[in-house]
C-alpha cells in the first residue's frame, strides 16, 4: 500500500511539525483539530515558524485545515492516520474509536505518544485493527530532528510496518529505529536519563550552571545548551511532568527513580513563573535595563540570577579521554556524568534493546549527541573505562565486555538503516591521510574528504586534505551537524593580532588554488552538504562539480557581515552563474548589480528550494530528505561520470567603471537611509571593486585568476583595516554582528 494522503489529529506543536514535514515531502495532508480556527492558527505557526519548519513556504495551503465534528470524512480516503492530541488517554482512546470506524480497511494509524505505552493505547482495538496499528514517536521539532520511533505490537502487520518506515525514511528523511514497548523508548529514556545525571552532578558537586552547561555541551560532544540551557529550551514545566511519567512507569529499582527526584529549586522556579524560555525566563533569562539586555544565570545554590559568565575550558575539540582525566573540577564532574551514563545505558542491554547501537543512533538523532554512550565508550578506551569504574552490578553487558576487554567492541554503526551511510562506509575504507583539520578516506576508486574541526571551519590544512584528494574522483562530505561555518575567523584573527597579514595571504592562496582545483581536476567533484554551508564553505561547494545536498541546509555567503568580501572565488562563481542568465545577456550590468545585491545584503537561505532562485544552488543540483542518502548518492554521481571531462576555464566580460558607479550609488542610498555606517561603504566599495572586474572598460575580456586576485586584494585591504578587525573580534566573542 503506497502513501499518498495523510490526516494529522491535532495541531499543537508535534502535529503542525509532522504536518509541515509531509508537506516538505508533497504529500497531501490535512490537519484535524477540536475547531478549525485551531489548524488555522497552527498553519499560521508554522509558515512563521522560525528557524522555518517548512522548506518551501509558498506550500502551505497544501496543509489543509479542518475539524474532527465537519472534516472527519477525510479519514476515509488516507493512507496513514496520524493521532498528535494532548497525551491524555481517554481522549486518545474516543480518538481511536472514531478513527477505526471511519478509516478505509488497511490504513495505517499512529499515535505519536512520548510516553503512553502502546499496550495501553491499543487495549480497546480488536486483534484485527491491531494489526494496523502503532507509534509513530517524532522529535520536537519534526523537521530538524533525525529520530523517529516506532513502536510496534504484537499483532502488527510487519510488511506494513516495514513499508511505513520505509515511506519515514525516504520520503520524510527520518532515522526511524523500531523500537520495544518500553517506557521512554530508545531515546527519552536515556536522554532523560542523562539530563537528569548532569543536572543532580551539577548540584551534588556545587558546579556553576555555566559550568556543567559548558562540560556536558559542546566539550563532550553535546549540542551548547548543555543541561539547563535545554530544561529552559524543553520547558521546565513539560520535563517535571515527563519525569513524573518515568517515575510512574519504570520500576521502583531503575536508577532513573534516583535521578528523577523532585527537586526544590525546579519546583520554586515552575510556581514563580520561570518556567523557562515560554515563560519569564528559567535558569537562565534576559535582563532588560536600562534597554540592555543581559543574559543572567541562576545561583543553584542561593537561587539569585547575576549575570552569565563565560566558561573557558580551553579545548577546542571533543576529546573525552582528556576531559575525563582532568585533575580540576570539570574533569571530575565529566567522568561522573558520563560513567553513570554508560552504565545506565549498557544496564538497558538487553533489556529494552538488544542492539546497543540503536540507543547511540537515538542519542544522535534525537538530541544530536556526536557520539552515544557506547561511542563514548570506545573512545575513552575499554580498558581505562574499567580501570576507573568502581562498580557494576546487574550489568551484563559491562560484565562480559569486563571479560573480553575487547577495544573493538564496537564493530558497525548505523544498524537501523539499510542504506549504504557514511557511517558505514568509514570503518571500511583506509584512512589516507588526517591533520587537525581534515580527513581523507579512500574507499573503492574514490576518496572521501571529511571536515573535523569545531563547525567544520576552514583553515590551511583543510584546503591541504581537499587539494591532496583530487588525485582521485572525489566526495566532500561529513557526519557532523555543519557542512563547513565557512573560514576559521580565530585563526585568521590570530595572524592579524600579529600583524602577520602575509600568513593570511599566503592562506588565502592556497584557498583559492584548491577551489581552482575542485573545479578543474581531471576527476569529477562532489560536494554533499547539510546544515551551514556559509562563506568559505561554499566557495568549497560552489567550485565542485556536482552537489547533491540535504534539504536542511543554511547557505550563503556572509563574509560583508565581519567587514570582509568572498576571497574564495565567491564573487567569480556568483558572477558567472548570474552571466549566464537572458537578463544578463541583454544588460552587462545585471549580473554585476545582481550579485553585489546578493553578497552585499549576506542573503541566507534555509533550504535548497530557497537557495536556487539566488543561485546559491543550480537546478541540476540534487535535493535529499534523507541525510543518510547523500553518499550513495553521491557515488552514482561518480559511477555515471566515468568519462568525467572538467569544464572550460571561463571568461568575463565586466562593465568596469559603468556598473561601479552605480553600486556607489546603492551604498550613498543605504548610507543615507542609516542601513549601512561608514566602514559598511568601505566594505560595499571593495565588494563593488571585485564585481565591476576592477578599472576594466566594457568588453575587456578577463579571465578567472585576474578575478581572484581582484578578491584577494579587496579582502587583504579590508582584513588590515581596524574596524573590520573590530568587527570579527565581536562576532567571535558574541556570535552577533557588529555595524561600524
Ligand atoms: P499540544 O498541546 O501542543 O497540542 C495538542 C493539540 O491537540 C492541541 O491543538 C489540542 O487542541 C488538540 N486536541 C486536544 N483534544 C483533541 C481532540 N479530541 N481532537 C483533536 N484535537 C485535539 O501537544 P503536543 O506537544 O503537540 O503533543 C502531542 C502529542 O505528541 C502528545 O501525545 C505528546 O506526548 C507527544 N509528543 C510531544 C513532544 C513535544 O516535544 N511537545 C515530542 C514528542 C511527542
Amino acid at each position: 500500500m503506497q502513501i499518498k494522503k495523510v490526516v494529522v489529529i491535532g495541531s499543537g506543536t508535534m502535529g503542525s511539525g509532522i504536518a509541515a514535514q509531509l508537506c516538505n515531502a508533497d504529500i497531501p495532508v490535512t490537519l484535524l483539530d477540536l475547531k478549525t480556527e485551531i489548524s488555522e492558527k497552527a498553519k499560521d505557526r508554522i509558515y512563521k515558524s522560525k528557524p522555518p519548519l517548512l522548506i518551501d513556504k509558498s506550500k502551505i495551503n497544501n496543509i489543509n485545515a479542518g475539524n474532527i465534528n465537519d472534516d472527519f470524512n477525510v479519514v476515509k480516503e488516507a493512507d496513514w492516520i496520524v493521532e498528535a492530541v494532548v497525551e491524555k488517554i481517554d481522549i486518545k482512546h474516543n480518538i481511536y474509536e472514531k478513527i477505526f470506524n471511519n478509516r478505509k480497511t488497511g490504513s495505517i494509524v499512529s499515535s505519536n505518544t512520548s510516553s503512553i505505552p502502546i499496550k495501553i493505547l491499543s487495549q480497546n482495538l480488536s486483534d484485527e485493527k491491531k494489526k494496523d496499528f502503532c507509534i509513530t514517536h517524532f522529535f520536537n521539532p519534526v523537521r530538524y530532528m533525525g529520530l523517529l520511533e516506532i513502536v510496534k505490537n504484537e499483532n502488527n502487520d510487519l510488511k506494513k510496518i516495514n513499508h511505513l518506515k520505509k515511506f519515514c525514511e525516504d520520503q520524510l528523511g527520518k532515522g526511524a529505529i523500531i523500537c520495544n514497548d518500553t517506557p521512554g523508548f530508545l531515546g527519552n529514556r536515556v536522554g532523560v536519563y542523562s539530563m537528569q545525571v548532569a543536572m543532580t552532578e551539577a548540584l551534588r558537586m556545587k558546579l556553576s550552571i555555566e559550568e556543567a552547561d559548558t562540560v556536558f555541551g559542546r566539550s563532550m560532544g553535546i549540542p551548547k545548551t548543555g543541561v539547563f540551557g535545554l530544561y529552559d529550551l524543553i520547558g521546565i514545566d513539560l520535563m517535571v511532568d515527563v519525569l513524573k511519567s518515568f517515575i510512574k512507569e519504570l520500576p521502583k529499582t531503575d536508577e532513573f527513580q534516583i535521578v528523577a527526584k523532585e527537586i526544590p529549586l525546579v519546583k520554586k522556579l515552575i510556581e514563580t513563573g520561570y518556567t523557562g524560555r515560554k515563560g519569564k525566563g528559567g535558569f537562565y533569562r534576559i535582563n532588560k535595563t536600562d534597554n540592555k539586555k543581559i543574559l543572567e544565570a541562576i545561583n543553584l545554590e542561593t537561587g539569585e540570577y547575576s549575570p552569565s559568565k563565560k566558561v573557558n575550558l580551553k579545548s577546542e575539540k571533543v576529546d573525552l579521554k582528556s576531559l575525563i582525566s582532568r585533575q580540576d573540577k570539570y574533569g571530575q564532574y565529566a567522568w561522573s556524568v558520563i560513567s553513570k551514563i554508560i552504565k545506565y545505558a549498557s544496564s538497558l542491554v538487553p533489556g529494552i534493546t538488544d542492539r546497543f547501537n540503536d540507543i547511540d543512533e537515538a542519542m544522535r538523532l534525537g538530541f544530536n549527541w556526536v557520539k552515544g554512550p557506547f561511542e563514548m565508550l570506545s573512545e575513552i578506551g575499554v580498558e581505562n573505562f574499567f580501570s576507573k569504574i568502581d562498580s557494576f552490578e546487574n550489568n551484563k553487558f559491562l560484565e562480559n565486555l569486563s571479560k573480553t576487554k575487547d577495544e573493538n567492541f564496537y564493530g558497525q554503526r548505523q544498524l537501523y538503516t539499510d542504506i549504504e551511510t557514511l557511517g558505514k562506509i568509514k570503518p571500511k575504507a583506509i584512512k589516507l591521510d588526517k591533520n587537525d583539520s581534515a580527513e581523507i578516506y579512500r574507499f573503492k576508486d574514490f576518496n572521501i574528504v571529511e571536515f573535523t574541526t569545531k563547525a567544520n571551519t576552514l583553515d590551511y590544512n583543510s584546503m591541504d586534505c581537499l587539494k591532496k584528494a583530487t588525485d582521485k574522483p572525489l566526495i566532500i562530505i561529513n557526519e557532523s551537524m555543519q557542512f563547513s561555518a565557512g573560514v576559521n575567523l580565530a585563526y585568521t584573527m590570530n595572524f592579524a593580532d600579529k600583524g602577520d597579514f602575509k600568513s593570511i595571504e599566503k592562506f588565502l592562496k592556497h584557498f583559492q588554488e584548491t577551489c581552482k582545483h575542485l573545479k578543474y581536476s581531471a576527476h569529477p567533484v562532489v560536494s554533499a552538504p547539510s546544515g551551514l554551508v556559509l562563506g568559505g564553505g561554499f566557495e568549497v561547494l560552489v567550485h565542485s562539480n556536482f552537489v547533491v545536498s540535504h534539504t536542511n541546509i543554511v547557505i550563503g555567503l556572509v563574509e560583508t557581515i565581519v567587514g570582509l568580501i568572498p576571497a574564495g572565488g565567491g564573487c567569480k562563481e556568483m558572477l558567472w552563474r548570474w552571466s549566464q542568465t537572458e537578463e544578463a545577456k541583454k544588460d552587462p550590468n545585471f549580473a554585476p548589480l545582481k550579485v553585489f545585491d546578493i553578497i552585499g545584503h549576506a542573503k541566507t537561505t534555509t533550504s535548497p528550494t530557497e537557495a536556487e532562485p539566488l543561485k546559491y544552488l543550480r537546478p541540476e543540483d540534487k535535493k535529499i530528505m534523507n541525510r543518510n542518502s547523500l553518499l550513495p548518492i553521491s557515488r552514482n554521481i561518480l559511477e555515471n561520470n566515468r568519462n568525467f571531462k572538467p569544464p572550460k576555464e571561463c571568461k568575463f566580460n565586466l562593465p568596469g567603471k559603468v556598473v561601479k558607479e552605480k553600486m556607489i550609488k546603492v551604498l550613498e542610498k543605504l548610507y543615507n537611509d542609516k542601513a549601512i555606517l561608514d566602514h559598511g561603504v568601505e566594505v560595499g566599495k571593495e565588494l563593488a571593486n571585485v564585481l565591476s572586474g576592477g578599472d576594466t572598460d566594457i568588453d575587456k575580456e578577463i579571465n578567472e585568476d585576474q578575478l581572484f586576485k581582484l578578491e584577494l586584494d579587496s579582502f587583504m585591504k579590508l582584513m588590515e583595516t581596524k574596524k573590520t578587525q573590530e568587527r570579527i573580534k565581536h562576532t567571535l566573542k558574541t556570535g552577533k554582528p557588529l555595524i561600524n
